[in-house]
């Protein structure tokens, strides 16, 4: 990595995110990963936005189904967080999911989910920013969110 790159990360890094759970159905398998990126766009129509790296081998994967998943993480949900947003192993070990009737994975006990699909995407740089429109969605409010900051996990305080 470059030292621009370095510093981009670093100082991108300085902007706070939640972190969402981005997950479908894929031969009866929940497929997904982590994204701090997921931004709320529009109330009318209902859009949210992600944005997926190039790199990304399972964006690929996801952008086809019918249905994406969106699950807010919360507080709690940290090791949830970190596997989900790694790079090898099986993502989903150990995380409680549930899949909806039109194939939407959703991470049990998340501060908030959205069932989505993909309405636009724009190649930006080294990523796609991609648009989706909300049909269904419901938030836990007594649940706080996972919070990430400056490369690590935090909890609000
Ligand atoms: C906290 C966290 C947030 C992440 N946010 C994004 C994101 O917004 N967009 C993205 O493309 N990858 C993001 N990643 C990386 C993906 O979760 C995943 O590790 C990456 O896509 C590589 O896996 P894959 O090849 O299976 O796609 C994030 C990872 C972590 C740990």
């Amino acid at each position: 990595m470059t030292m621009a790159e370095l510093d981009l990360r670093r100082v991108y890094g300085a902007y706070p995110t939640g972190v969402a759970a981005v997950a479908g159905l894929i031969g009866g398998r929940p497929v997904g990963l982590a994204a701090s990126s997921f931004v709320p766009v529009s109330l009318d129509p209902p859009l949210v936005s992600v944005c997926m790296a190039h790199t990304s081998t399972t964006w690929p994967l996801l952008r086809d189904l019918p249905h994406i998943g969106i699950s807010v993480l919360g507080a709690h949900q940290e090791e949830t967080g970190r596997r989900l947003g790694a790079r090898g192993g099986d993502r989903f070990a150990g995380v409680p999911w549930r899949s909806t009737a039109n194939g939407c994975v959703l991470i049990e006990d998340a501060a908030a989910w959205y069932d989505c699909t993909v309405e636009q995407q724009f190649r930006s740089g080294d990523h796609d920013i991609v648009v989706l429109r909300v049909h269904d969605l419901d938030a836990a409010y007594g649940t706080p969110p996972l919070v990430f900051h400056a490369s690590r996990f935090h909890q609000l305080r």
